[in-house]
């Protein structure tokens, strides 16, 4: 390319799209240090610490009450969850200066432990505007075009076809809202995802569907984080990365064999390692 179509490209705001593009099609990054989270000016997480990039699937594992819905809840901007200190950054940028949505529209994505019900909008109305969203005015996705990455992504994950008129999650049984988490994970195809125990409650065939889901998303433009307390889940997804998390941190981190060492043998051996009596947050005392 010369410099005179450079130019005109420039002119034309060409330029800033094709750089823009560049940015977006750059392995994305999220970065936590030392983030510290209270509710209700109780502290729950301290010094948490971690580092996901495109390419890669972390699993965190921990009992419950050890602070992991938390660290999800803080990440995407609830309000209930005040950070006293630490960082956040997708990209290089500030997440815990971002509103919520600006975080969605930067690439990062929630799955709910508990997807609230929404009446009186579809689901399909709801992906529609949530993918528009993240859109510029002008550059909304044509319907057509929504429709067949609709029926695709349904059809992946097994959906029956009556749920896109559905209102979002009213009346869904646990194992569906589960499946539309991850429906909503196909049609947004965010950067970075953290899926907070995407498995409970669904039985083995759900789970090798919902499994299929995120595996589709897999690549070098996607990062993604898994939230659980059994394995299972991780026989389907394979991690690269592994961490168990008691009284609010990560206390081990290891690759896929630490998950098979818990399938095998619990949690206890760790506790008992570094001398951990009570796992939950703030019952050390
Ligand atoms: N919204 C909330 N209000 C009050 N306490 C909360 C809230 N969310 C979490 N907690 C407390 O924080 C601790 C960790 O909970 P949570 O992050 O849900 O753990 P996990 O997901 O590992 O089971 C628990 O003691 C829980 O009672
Ligand atoms: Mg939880």
């Amino acid at each position: 390319m010369n410099n005179n179509q450079l130019l005109l490209l420039a002119n034309n705001n060409e330029l800033a799209k094709y750089i823009g593009g560049m940015r977006i099609m750059s392995a994305p990054f999220l970065k936590i240090e030392n983030l510290q989270v209270s509710i209700e000016g109780k502290e729950i997480l301290k010094d948490f610490n971690l580092e996901i990039k495109g390419g890669e699937i972390h699993a965190i594992m921990g009992p419950n009450g050890t602070g992991k819905s938390t660290l999800a809840s803080a990440i995407m901007g609830h309000p209930k969850y005040e950070i006293t200190s630490g960082s956040v950054h997708m990209n290089g940028e500030d997440v815990l200066e971002m509103e919520v949505d600006e975080r969605a529209q930067a690439g990062l994505f929630l799955a709910m432990q508990y997807p609230s019900e929404i009446s009186g909008i579809t689901n399909s109305d709801f992906l529609r505007s949530a993918i528009n969203s993240k859109r510029e005015e002008g550059d909304e996705i044509s319907l057509m075009k929504f429709i067949r990455k609709l029926d695709e992504k349904m059809g992946l994950l097994e959906m029956d076809e009556s749920f896109s008129h559905r209102y979002l999650n009213e009346g869904f049984s646990g194992g569906e809202k589960k499946r539309n988490e991850i429906l909503q994970l196909l049609m947004l195809e965010p950067q970075i995802a953290i899926l907070d125990e995407i498995d409970s409650g669904l039985d083995i065939d759900a789970l090798k569907v919902v499994s299929k889901g995120v595996n589709d998303m897999r690549g070098e433009e996607f990062g993604c984080l898994i939230i659980t307390h059994y394995q299972r889940l991780l026989n389907y997804i394979k991690p690269d990365k592994v961490h168990v998390m008691m009284q609010g941190r990560i206390v081990k981190s290891g690759g896929y064999e630490l998950a098979e060492r818990l399938e095998a043998e619990g949690y206890d051996w760790i506790k008992t390692e570094l001398g951990i009596e009570d796992e939950r947050v703030n019952q050390e005392a």
